[in-house]
């Protein structure tokens, strides 16, 4: 799906240089999101919560990377770190080259409203409950500078884009669940974010609606070479990315290598893998999108 909607202002606010301290060199395929060793520790009564234990990963500009893992793992607080809403404990973010924990809390601010676009988890956070849809969207267009007209012009695009052209007037009270999500999605990318963070952009909506949404990032990406991150825990919507990340209790861990079962539902299995299992009562899950072969009574992520 491609519409008039995303085609303008030229350009996103990193290539544009506006801001942000290390612009416009950034070609696709370039690193863009650079995480090392990032913990993030957070502090409840006397002890910590590890949430990250050591993040290390990459993603190009113009990649579309889904995060996946079970709840709990510390797929928001990987966004959060990367969107400059939180700072790590330890390690570092670097976005097109600059550590974001070095930035001025000006640049910090830049970065955030000019670069990042967010569609948080829940529908709640992502719009003002008194602005219309239509206002809504058009919030992210102020700081564009551009004239009025351009602004309401660009805003009925994006309604239209993710299919609420007949409930700009509303308040948020009014959608239902996925049109709030979908309204999101639409205040996430109107001004052309470098970086589009989304926090399970499907969860509340049918596949046809979900559909829309992915396909709009795809739009994105194509079209502006915007970098997508987005947690999901739909195995579907992750599969419309380029790359899958695996988070499991706060670390990211390397995909298994894909087996193929034969028509008997026999798997041949690396040779220390069989010595390992031989001989004890085995059980096997499957969830996200893994199967998981381990001796009974084991613990979970043994
Ligand atoms: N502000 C906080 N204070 C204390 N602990 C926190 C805080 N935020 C997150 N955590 C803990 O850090 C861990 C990771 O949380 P996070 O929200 O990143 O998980 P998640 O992968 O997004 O989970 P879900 O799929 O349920 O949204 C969890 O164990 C959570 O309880
Ligand atoms: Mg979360």
């Amino acid at each position: 799906m491609s519409g008039p909607a995303l085609r303008e202002p030229s350009g996103t606010a990193l290539d544009r240089g506006e801001g942000f301290p290390r612009p416009g060199d950034v070609m696709r395929g370039d690193t863009l999101v650079g995480l090392e060793h990032v913990y993030k520790i957070y502090r409840v009564a006397d002890t910590g919560v590890a949430a990250l234990g050591g993040v290390t990963f990459d993603v190009a500009k113009g990649e579309f990377v889904a995060l996946v893992g079970p709840s709990g793992a510390g797929k928001s607080s990987i966004l959060n770190v990367i969107g400059g809403l939180d700072r790590p404990t330890a390690g570092t973010v670097e976005i097109a080259g600059s550590d974001l924990g070095r930035l001025s809390d000006r640049d910090l601010t830049i970065y955030r409203r000019e670069c990042v676009g967010f569609v948080w988890q829940g529908t709640a956070r992502n719009l003002v409950p008194y602005l219309t849809v239509r206002e809504n969207v058009e919030v992210p267009l102020l700081a564009t500078e551009q004239a009025g007209s351009v602004r309401r012009r660009r805003a009925a695009e994006l309604l239209e884009l993710v299919g609420l052209s007949d409930r700009a007037g509303h308040r948020p009270f009014m959608l239902s669940g996925g049109e709030q999500q979908r309204a999101a999605v639409a205040v996430a990318v109107a001004n052309l974010p470098a970086i589009l963070l989304a926090d399970e952009p499907t969860a509340e909506l049918d596949s046809a609606a979900a559909e829309r949404v992915l396909g709009s990032f795809r739009d994105a990406v194509r079209e502006f070479g915007t970098t997508v991150i987005m947690v999901t825990h739909d195995l579907l919507a992750a599969a419309r990315g380029d790359r899958t990340l695996r988070l499991l209790d706060g670390r990211i861990r390397n995909p298994a290598q894909p087996g193929r079962m034969d028509g008997e539902g026999r798997l041949e299995l690396p040779p220390d893998v069989v010595a390992t299992l031989a001989g004890s009562d085995l059980e096997v899950e499957i969830s996200d999108g893994e199967v998981r072969i381990r001796r009974k009574r084991e613990s979970r992520y043994g």
